[in-house]
């Protein structure tokens, strides 16, 4: 039986299950502050991973994996280096392999996810559909066992052919034995059928058999809700399906703090902790919106579920906690850190210097709050091209691949204007360009409490000025114009309706 040489042991650990959108970084590490032993990610699939590059995000000390849409498909730390399990979807061995070489230096372990029921797992031959298929399991098994460094691992439900009462089990032993012989590490057994749903009972008697079958650990899971509601409740699972170690799903979704031996920690502070690691990680406020909303539960109509439902950004999240402060100095200290990062000489991100000279910058950013919902830069600079009868505004916007903040050059009537400020999106940096353009020409930006929309109303102010916005007085980072190689995103006329 082939070993890897570098193991990551599955005796007795308690195991934050593989979870969609839920298993995302933040709340990977908050099982582990809160005892997790071991953590795996979301289920991601081969052919997206395929897709992703590999960028050490300095900024955030992070390791990304990052598709060609410029999406985080997966962003890991070091932190969790020795502790988070690689979950991948596949139907094919090469390509699991080619995944998992992507990933083993930045993880503990890889495992295939042979148990999701759900359509679009199993029509691709994912999943659960691996099931009905043990050559092709024991040929993807086999192919990274010997191809990986890191321990190899899958997750299973039992086979069809099970029944309780009587424990007719042949086929789910015979397959975990072909698959014991693969050389895996440990395997992680759901105790329900392909076709059973969480309201089914879990059977801790099939699992049991496995267990009993198998030399190699065998994690139980399956047990939220009935079984585990609390800390206790872990081991006594463990014991009735004679397993080395218990992998929770829902009941950890609901409250990570499932894992803490002293008893669970209230909701509101696990939450904030959570909210917490979801803004220093950069995570995307919609995942962030989706894990706080399965913690509420049934509070989603308590005043605080109201504004986590209506928060369109993580800081309208972090202000319905009461954590607008620290938003803001998180997010300002990420600012100078990425400040600090880009004031490297040019030479350092070997990128070669372009020539801005005949572009009119000034250091301003777009700050929502600041304006009239209805009014934007923007439409304010459409509407002054179309009263001058000038040709509609063109923005051209690029990304910078060190950071991936954008930056938007606007062009009017042959003159191009650039806030010298990079935005974190397409959008912030456009309404940006269109301030420049609008300030240097003392036109109305449609700020609140603006003077009336008469032009040339406004005193002109001087380039590399902002008198208004708190974050426009954020020093100009020296070399940031002339960073190269762009990605360039967008060219185009504005039509009236985009963006607004
Ligand atoms: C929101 C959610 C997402 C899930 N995503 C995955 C997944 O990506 N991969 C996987 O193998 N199982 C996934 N599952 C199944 C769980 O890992 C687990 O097998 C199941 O919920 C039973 O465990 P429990 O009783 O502790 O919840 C998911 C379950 C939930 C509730």
């Amino acid at each position: 039986m082939i070993v890897n040489s570098l193991s990551l042991c599955y005796h007795n650990k308690l195991i934050l299950a593989p979870m969609v959108r839920v298993g995302t970084l933040p709340m990977r590490l908050l099982a582990l502050d809160y005892g997790a032993d071991i953590v795996y990610c979301e289920e991601l699939i081969d052919l997206k991973m395929l897709q992703c590059k590999r960028v050490v995000n300095e900024a955030l000390s992070t390791v990304d994996f990052v598709a060609p849409d410029d999406r985080v498909v997966f962003r890991t730390c070091e932190r969790e280096q020795s502790r988070v399990v690689f979950q991948m979807g596949t139907s094919d061995a090469e390509r699991a392999l080619a995944v998992a070489r992507l990933v083993e230096n930045d993880v503990a372990g890889i495992d295939v996810n042979m148990g999701c029921p759900k359509e679009y797992s199993t029509k691709g031959g994912m999943g659960a559909a691996l099931l009905s298929d043990p050559d092709k399991i024991e040929k993807i098994l086999s192919t990274l066992v010997k191809g990986t460094q890191r321990p190899v691992t899958c997750k299973i439900r039992i086979l069809p052919s099970v029944k309780i009462l009587h424990l007719k089990l042949e086929d789910t032993l015979s397959l975990v034995k072909r698959i014991e012989r693969t050389g895996i590490a440990a395997i992680a057994v759901h105790g329900r059928k392909r076709e059973e749903r969480p309201q089914h009972p879990v059977s801790c008697e099939a699992i049991k058999a496995v267990a009993e079958t198998l030399s190699i650990p065998v994690i139980a899971n399956g047990g939220s809700h009935d079984h585990i509601q609390g800390y206790l409740d872990i081991e006594d699972f463990r014991q009735a399906t004679a397993a080395s170690s218990v992998m929770v799903a829902r009941a950890a979704m609901w409250n990570p703090s499932i894992f803490l031996k002293e008893g669970p920690r209230p909701l509101e502070e696990v939450m904030q902790k959570y909210i917490r690691y979801a803004v220093q990680y950069d995570n995307h406020y919609t995942n962030t919106k989706y894990c706080l909303c399965q913690m509420l539960r049934e509070h989603l109509e308590s005043p605080q579920g109201r504004l986590l439902h209506a928060a369109q950004s993580s800081q309208e999240i972090c202000e319905a906690f009461g954590l607008g402060a620290f938003y803001e100095e998180t997010t300002r200290e990420l600012d100078a850190r990425r400040g600090k990062l880009l004031a490297r000489s040019p030479e350092e991100v070997e990128e070669p210097a372009e020539d801005t000279s005949g572009i009119i910058k000034m250091a301003v950013k777009f700050d929502r709050r600041a304006y009239s919902p209805q009014i934007t830069p923007k439409m304010c600079l459409l509407e002054w091209c179309r009263r001058e009868k000038l040709a509609q505004p063109v923005y051209e916007t690029v990304q910078r691949p060190l950071d991936r903040l954008f930056c938007s050059v606007v062009t009017v009537a042959e003159q191009k204007y650039q806030s010298t400020l990079w935005d974190k999106s397409k959008k912030l940096a456009e309404q940006a360009a269109a301030i420049v353009c609008l300030r240097s020409q003392g036109l109305p930006e449609g700020r609140l409490r603006e003077e009336g929309p008469s032009l040339h109303k406004r005193k002109r102010e001087a380039p590399d000025q902002d008198t208004g916005d708190p974050r426009a007085q954020e020093p100009v980072l020296p070399g940031e114009l002339c960073k190269k190689p762009f990605l360039a995103l967008a060219s185009g006329k504005e039509s009236p309706l985009e963006g607004w």
